[in-house]
């Protein structure tokens, strides 16, 4: 990022507004992943969206904007060694190319030391998002993801106020609690407007390999009756496979290697659904 020199604070928040708007306007999609409760899915979600859109031909950009959690750039099989490139001149810095040439612009890229935590507050935190959003060189793209920490703080609802036109995709697992949780930011996202794309119900289920039998360990249809509610389309239920975890922290996005798996096809399912109703 941007060393935030002399040169830099001279950077009024319209310039900064401006150049956020001009480089929103070069992307054609912007989705937000949100949820109620981390661990739901979010993350895994982004980066397999994200993989099947730029292996399909599309243009793709990774904004991970989860800054105590940033684990896209391991779930893409990037190392946190990598630094983005800086032009001091320009005040611009540019997204590191990733699997498929998916730019990628994480939290990751700009801590030393993957165990340390960073620890900051809200006006940070909004800051950093804005200089990802501005005065990242993110070019001209098709579809932006974006990966969010869990739940209705402050770089979720920065990112619902600088990105007028974002979608949002919500992801929660079928069960009463964590559904609880995503229902609040889901009518946070009506309340403000915002295009909600649908909701991924994750984890939904684990399907043994040795009988094809379902069980639902997280509970089941809470996926279904909030899309029900709230008159949003249900994209997909993703059922638990351990190979999900294994590829993540493998690196390798699941749905590049388990394409045909009950998973996989759901997760391309979902897909196919989400570039329908973006692009009709
Ligand atoms: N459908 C699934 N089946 C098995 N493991 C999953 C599934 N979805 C996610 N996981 C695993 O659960 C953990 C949490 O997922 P993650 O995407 O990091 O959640 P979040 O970003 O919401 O915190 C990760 O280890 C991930 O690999
Ligand atoms: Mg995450």
């Amino acid at each position: 990022m941007v060393e935030n020199n002399s040169e830099q604070k001279r950077m009024s928040n319209e310039e900064r507004m401006e150049l956020i708007k001009e480089n929103m306007e070069n992307i054609k999609f912007k989705i937000a992943i949100i949820s109620g409760k981390g661990g739901v899915g979010k993350s895994t979600v982004a980066v397999n969206l994200a993989m099947k859109l730029a292996s399909t031909g599309s243009t793709v950009g990774v904004l991970d904007i989860d800054i105590t959690g940033p684990n896209v750039a391991k779930m893409l099989g990037m190392s946190p060694e990598l630094k983005p490139q800086v032009d001091p001149e320009k005040m611009r810095f540019y997204p590191i190319p990733g699997p498929l040439n998916i730019k990628v612009m994480s939290m990751a890229f700009l801590i030393d030391d993957a165990d340390n935590p960073v620890i900051w507050r809200g006006p940070m935190k909004m800051s950093a998002t804005r200089q990802f959003l501005g005065d990242a060189e993110w070019g001209s793209l098709e579809y932006l993801v974006i990966d969010l920490p869990p739940g209705t703080g402050d770089e979720t609802l920065d990112i619902l106020q600088l990105i007028p036109d974002v979608h949002i995709l919500i992801v929660t697992t079928p069960q009463e609690v964590a559904l609880l949780d995503s229902r609040k930011t889901l009518k946070m996202s009506l309340l403000m407007d915002k295009d909600v794309l649908g909701i991924i119900e994750n984890m939904s289920g684990y399907i043994c390999p040795e009988c094809g039998h379902k069980v639902d360990l997280f509970g089941k249809g809470g996926g279904e009756k909030a899309s029900i509610d709230f008159h949003v389309p249900l994209l997909g239920q993703i059922p638990i496979d351990p190979n999900i975890r294994e590829t993540g922290d493998a690196g390798l996005p699941f749905i590049i290697k388990n394409p045909d798996s009950p998973a996989g096809k759901a997760f391309s399912e979902a897909v196919k659904k989400i570039r329908e109703i973006l692009e009709k």
